[in-house]
């Protein structure tokens, strides 16, 4: 070891490193000493950016504790720094069911959105309107979010998010970034906490990351945020460790304290100062604000700024400050009331249009496609945008040739903004979609009121592609490692052609595709077999009966109880349900008497059994009730008494409609109990509900 070296450590130390002969003891007293600076020493550089140490300084500082842990492997302790890296790959990912759910928010898409959610939040809270209300505005991180659990302080195990309710366990990878304590840096650790955030890649090294998977002819990430989802979603952590991943932490879910201690915080604010202080890393620009006008400074100021930063951001999340305000608030379709996203709008580029294409997707509509010249919009590269259909090419007027604005929001395919007519030359070609599917030549239709044409033809292979792979993935039936391109050797193969015939499948129809053997054959029969029980809601998605998402999908599945029942069921009496809308409720009334759809279904239904969907401790009590909260309860918090409802199979609404079957009031109950008593819903109080519910 050079003299130089030695000597910074021994400054940052106090201490000589090792000796080569040394006692229990004294290595004892070492490996902790060493664990601690090294915990240290990477909460300055990961967490506070903020390094104490030159990077040599640090590497003998670890290497010489590495090299202790291996002389007394009986000494090394559960959160010592060397344990992050270097595991062994899992075989596959356990589902770990969060305490709290993770949820998740409703979006403002403009500052007029924003003020409607302002006042929304002061009749949730029956507040007067020129009351201020305290916000909590920070970052929000565009990246993977995780949810850790901490045992007595120690790191027990992290998750994904996944549906919110479990997720897939990925300790061996988030224990390998840096910027995550290992232990609570506290004496006193609550004895469970869940801990909420949100792994990130920053921008630059995502680029890097591209640019090597490109080198060595791997797919390339579409954005920062797939390439932290792909890194965490990794049966095998070293390559978690060998990538710069980072992590904001920003809330807290299932809090459980020792004896009679409190959970230390009442609002936001309290919940970062913790966490902060507890070793974790938080975002940078958090600022408390005094009603609408700050938020809109805020909102706008970090807008100026956006494109400094480091990692990609797709808005702002703003939070009512006081936990007891958002509790209050409620909670609707998995979202607090009490906070929102407030997203910025897409970004923007230009590029050409060098050709259109049309696809045919699962309902049969003829989309189409704009092939663009390359482009980067938001930290990924674009290729083709959608066009949405011929009314939409006509009134933007977009031609082949020509040079265009193409923007993409989130999650959504980019789009083509508008044309930049100046920059014509009259080469440009006129585009009209074909009168025939282009694959299978059947006749195509428009409904009148609509402005998509469709393949009328049911049997279109482009259609049974598109409905298979949505009808087999992770949402919906979850035949697992059945993949897009599966699905697609299967159909031109002829194997498949209707739901029904995956089920038919036997292990010499998969050996008989390329690069298929006998271990992974027989795993996709299994995948099979075990999507013969699917939860109902499952099936129900699966079906890709058009505006019917997951959450629809389980609002019917509790709502139906079977499948049986949503025969015959007409549109006004689909809308009747809460949460359908007419548009919902037609769709779903066409799907259930088109003779092809059900010729498919009663075909499918001989080989799959949906399971009822499980009615939590209450047998139903409040099955397809909806139920409207007001006001503050004697016993029960906002929470329990919206888990208490749902237990039994009802559904809590924000506000009172005629679709209501009775409001639980409490103490200081408004403009809700008003409402309620105008309209002539039934009115009970807490006491009331718990007895209903006994
Ligand atoms: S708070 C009730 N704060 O955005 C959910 N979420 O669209 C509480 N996200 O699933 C979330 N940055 O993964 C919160 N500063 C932030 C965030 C943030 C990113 C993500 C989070 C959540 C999603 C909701």
């Amino acid at each position: 070891m050079p003299t130089s070296k030695r000597e910074t450590v021994e400054k940052t130390t106090g201490k000589k490193a090792s000796p080569a002969v040394m006692s229990q003891a004294q290595a004892s007293q070492r490996i902790e000493e060493l664990t601690d600076l090294v915990h240290h020493h990477d909460f300055q550089y990961y967490v506070l950016d903020d390094p104490q140490l030159s990077d040599a300084a640090y590497d003998l500082l670890y290497r010489e504790l590495v090299e202790l842990e291996t002389r007394y492997p009986e000494l090394r302790r559960p959160d010592s720094p060397t344990k992050r890296v270097g595991g062994i790959a899992l075989e596959k990912f356990n589902k770990i069911k969060h305490r709290a759910p993770m949820l998740s928010l409703a979006n403002a898409l403009s500052e007029e959105e924003f003020k409607a959610f302002d006042e929304r939040v002061h009749r949730f809270l029956d507040l007067p309107d020129n009351q201020t209300l305290e916000y909590y505005a920070e970052l929000k991180f565009d990246g993977l979010s995780v949810n850790l659990t901490y045992e007595k302080g120690e790191l027990a195990y992290a998750a994904t998010r996944g549906d919110g309710e479990t997720g897939e366990e990925v300790t061996h990878n988030i224990r390998t970034i840096r910027s995550v304590p290992l232990r609570l840096k506290t004496k006193t650790p609550p004895k469970l906490i869940e801990i909420r955030g949100e792994v990130v890649l920053p921008i630059a090294a995502f680029e890097k990351l591209n640019e090597e998977q490109a080198k060595r002819g791997q797919k390339l990430f579409a954005n920062p945020r797939n390439a932290a989802a792909g890194s965490i979603r990794q049966l095998d952590p070293n390559i978690a460790a060998a990538r710069p991943l980072t992590a904001f932490w920003y809330g807290v879910g299932q809090v459980e304290m020792d004896g009679k201690a409190r959970p230390p915080f009442t609002a936001m604010s309290e919940y970062q100062e913790q966490l902060s202080q507890w070793g974790f890393r938080i975002g940078p620009h958090r600022q408390i604000c005094k009603g609408v006008n700050d938020v809109l400074k805020f909102y706008r100021k970090i807008e100026s700024e956006r494109d400094k930063l480091p990692f990609e951001i797709d808005g702002v999340v703003i939070k009512l400050n006081r936990l007891i305000d958002i509790d209050r608030a409620g909670y609707v379709s998995r979202s607090p009331r009490g906070m929102i996203a407030f997203k910025y709008p897409p970004r923007q580029e230009t590029t050409t249009v060098e050709d259109i294409l049309v696809q045919v997707g699962r309902t049969g509509a003829l989309t189409p496609v704009a092939m663009v010249s390359p482009v980067k919009l938001g930290g990924a590269t674009v290729r083709r945008a959608t066009l949405h259909n011929q009314d939409e090419i006509d009134r933007k007027d977009i031609r082949i040739g020509d040079q265009v604005f193409i923007q993409r929001a989130g999650d959504v395919i980019p789009e083509v903004v508008r044309v930049i007519t100046e920059a014509r030359t009259g080469k440009e070609k006129k585009f009209k979609l074909p009168d025939h599917c282009p694959v299978c030549n059947s006749r195509v239709e428009r409904n009148p009121g609509e402005a998509v044409v469709r393949c009328t033809n049911h049997n279109c292979i482009a259609q049974v592609k598109e409905r298979i792979r949505h009808f087999v993935m992770k949402d919906a039936m979850n035949v697992e490692g059945m993949g897009e391109r599966i699905v697609e050797e299967l159909i031109d193969n002829q194997m498949i052609k209707s739901y029904a015939d995956i089920f038919r499948l036997k292990k010499d129809h998969f050996l008989k595709l390329e690069g298929f053997a006998d271990k992974s054959s027989q795993k996709l029969i299994d995948a099979i077999d075990a999507a013969r029980k699917p939860e109902l809601y499952r099936l129900i998605f699966g079906l890709g009966i058009r505006h019917v998402g997951e959450r629809t999908a389980k609002t019917l599945a509790n709502h139906f109880g079977d499948i049986d029942s949503f025969f015959g069921v007409s549109a006004d009496q689909f809308e009747q349900i809460h949460e359908i809308g007419p548009e919902v409720a037609r769709s779903l009334n066409e799907y259930f008497t088109d003779k092809d759809n059900l010729k498919e279904l009663k075909e499918l239904l001989k080989f799959v059994e949906p399971k009822a969907p499980k009615r939590g401790t209450g047998a139903g009590k409040l099955v397809g009730k909806t139920v409207v909260l007001t006001g503050t309860f004697p016993t029960l918090s906002r929470t329990d008494a919206t888990k208490l409802v749902e237990e039994h199979g009802g559904k809590v609404s924000s506000s009172v409609s005629k679709k209501t079957d009775f409001v639980v009031a409490g103490e200081e109950a408004g403009s809700k109990l008003e409402k309620a008593q105008a309209l002539g819903v039934r009115v009970i109080d807490e006491d009331a509900l718990l007895k209903m519910l006994a």
